[in-house]
């Protein structure tokens, strides 16, 4: 395994519409394994392919409850129920943001092996699931702090 280098706010990568994983081969599994070093390096929960530089639609997360790693993420279901809390990006050091998100949320992917998972996440795992996919449409959690002000 080894680190890479995280993306900071400023570079277009960050702003890019990441394409669909298709082959889940060697070399997806140790970019994943570098995003995890990298991601447990900076004291993250979460880190998306294009934070290193990938415009790909693939992330991992860990709040404290083992690794889990997400290709081709989906959103399908939002709870009403809403949760507002401080939320950091990796790419965005030494800034934290108030950020409304949804309590719980329901999640389509695929595993490393191109297996279709179902991830269910509340609290702290459904704000790390939001931030997490919608980095790989380029957007950045601050675009929502931005626009409750
Ligand atoms: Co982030």
């Amino acid at each position: 395994m080894a680190k890479r280098n995280i993306v900071k706010i400023g570079d277009d990568v960050l702003r890019k519409v990441c394409r669909t994983q298709l082959t889940f081969d060697e070399r997806l599994h140790q970019t994943l394994d570098d995003m995890a070093e990298t991601m447990y390096d900076a004291e993250g929960v979460g880190l998306a392919a294009p934070q290193v530089g990938i415009l790909r639609r693939y992330c991992v997360i860990d709040i404290g409850e083992g690794i889990i790693e997400l290709i081709n993420p989906v959103i399908f279901e939002k709870s009403e129920e809403t949760q507002t809390g401080n939320e950091g990006c990796l790419s965005i050091p030494d800034r934290s943001e108030v950020v409304t998100r949804p309590m719980k949320v329901s999640v389509r992917a695929q595993n490393r092996y191109g297996e279709n998972i179902v991830v269910t996440g509340e609290g702290l795992m459904a704000r790390a699931l939001c931030h997490e996919i919608e980095h790989l449409d380029g957007v950045l959690y601050i675009d929502h702090a931005k626009r409750s002000k």
